[in-house]
């Protein structure tokens, strides 16, 4: 393996959205690297990199390509091919998989597995009950006293789960995941959990097996529209750090929510080694996990990659080779904030091929575009899906970088269009708060 290190690496990032491209570009930056192809990659990685026409989750394909290839790295951007396996299936071949392997992606993939792993490292998260059956659900819910969260065990695509505010909002949401068919296998057994309060933050951590490293703190917007409102999405605009959970603040978090679950898994034969990404709820009673995921998120990824200095190809073989202890990772101090830009009626139905216009004159020092549907077709930039583009700044602090991404954001054109306009906005409200009662 150390040998690896000195070698120019051919790497497969797997994925079409913008933390893809956001990975690629560091990838491709670093010395280590020689080339790299994407599955199935968008207009944004085909002029860094080579598309290569494989589905996300064809693992069959995703390895047949590599080994043809001489890959040396795949990186997987989203959670389907890990938790289908994909990093067992490339370790057979010989090759290496920045992520873990399928038993501890169902810590994505089974929000039961999640919890009874959490049980056993004594991680804190909101109490629970489990339920295969409608009626039970029903019953238990009828009679409970305050509000519930209610979730499909398995992966739903971010809508597998409801709030609910009273006990009709609940009968309701049992029935809308457990009988509706909308996401078969995945809702067969639910959990009911008590509902948490407080500010939601994301925090991820390269992880080598037994190592946590945490990353600097992100901050999702996961509602569609201002104000946290509307249906949920994939995410419409991320920035790190969140003032909420400084960096000073970031190791005691990974003592309670990344460690004891490393050794957990370590424990059980499975150490984990990739990116754990812990979903929290800061509440009133210290963090507490949401979900965990196995991977970037996307849109949080972008920020927290524009922040990083140092080589990710390095990071991504101390996680696989159980070094991470001797790495030297390096973010910025500054803000970064990137802003997704949507098809208007995104998460439902929206239009495709969407002219998009005016990159060029985006592209500022410190402002990158990201990709994610788009696709170029006879030359010319057109939306090939919900989530467009991710304008993400860095700046010297949040007002700054949220300044430069949306004035970026102003000069792109496509028809059709809706985005966010309040990305950021809990965290300057914190930041002010904190200034006025040091002031
Ligand atoms: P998850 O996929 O489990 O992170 O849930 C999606 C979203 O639902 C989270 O980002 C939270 O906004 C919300 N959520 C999930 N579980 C709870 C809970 N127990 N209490 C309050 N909100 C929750
Ligand atoms: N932005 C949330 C996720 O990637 O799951």
């Amino acid at each position: 393996m150390e040998n690896k290190k000195s070698k120019s690496l051919r790497i497969l990032v797997i994925g079409s959205g913008g933390r893809e491209h956001a990975l690629v570009r560091k990838l491709a930056a670093s010395p280590l690297t020689e080339k790299i192809f994407v599955a199935p990659g968008n207009g944004g990685t085909a002029g860094l990199a080579e598309n290569v026409a494989i589905a996300a989750d064809d693992i069959e394909g995703l390895a047949g390509f590599a080994r043809e290839n001489g890959i040396d790295l795949v990186v997987p951007g989203p959670e389907a091919p890990l938790t289908l396996g994909v990093t067992d299936v490339m370790r057979q071949a010989g090759i290496i998989c920045f992520g873990p392997d399928k038993y501890c992606a169902a810590l994505e993939g089974s929000k039961i597995f999640a919890k009874e792993i959490m049980r056993a490292a004594n991680t804190p998260t909101a109490a629970c009950r489990v339920f295969d059956n409608v009626d039970d659900a029903r019953e238990y819910a009828a009679k409970a006293d305050r509000p519930l969260a209610i979730k499909a065990d398995g992966l739903a695509g971010g809508k597998g789960v409801i709030v609910a505010r009273d006990r009709d909002e609940a009968a309701r949401a049992i029935d809308e995941i457990m009988s509706s068919g909308k996401f078969g296998e995945a809702a067969k057994k639910i959990l009911i959990e008590e509902k948490l309060e407080g500010e939601e933050v994301s925090l991820l951590f390269f992880c080598d097996g037994k190592v946590a490293v945490p990353l600097p703190s992100a901050q999702d917007h996961k509602r569609v529209y201002d104000g946290d409102l509307g249906p949920n999405t994939g995410g419409m605009g991320a920035y790190s750090p969140a003032p909420c959970l400084p960096d000073e603040e970031a190791d005691a978090v990974a003592d309670l929510v990344a460690r004891p679950v490393l050794a957990e898994l370590e424990r059980r034969g499975h150490p984990f080694r990739g990116v754990l990404y812990a979903g929290l709820m800061l509440t009133a009673d210290g963090p507490k996990v949401l979900e965990y995921n196995v991977r970037f998120g996307d849109p949080e990824c972008q920020p927290l990659l524009a922040r990083l200095e140092s080589d990710l190809v390095s990071h991504m073989l101390a996680c696989v080779n159980g070094t991470l202890g001797e790495e030297k990772i390096v973010f910025s101090p500054k803000t970064a904030l990137g802003v997704v830009l949507a098809a208007e009626g995104y998460p439902d139905n929206y239009p495709k091929n969407l002219k998009i216009e005016g990159l060029d004159d985006a592209a500022d020092e410190g402002v990158a575009i990201y990709h994610s549907g788009t696709k170029y077709e006879n030359g010319e930039l057109a939306s090939s899906g919900g989530r467009v583009l991710c304008a993400t700044a860095l700046g010297d602090d949040l007002q700054d970088a949220r300044n430069r991404a949306y004035r970026a954001l102003e000069k792109i054109k496509m028809p059709h269009s809706h985005f966010r306009k309040d990305i950021g906005a809990k965290g300057l409200d914190r930041l002010r708060r904190e200034k006025k009662k040091g002031s």
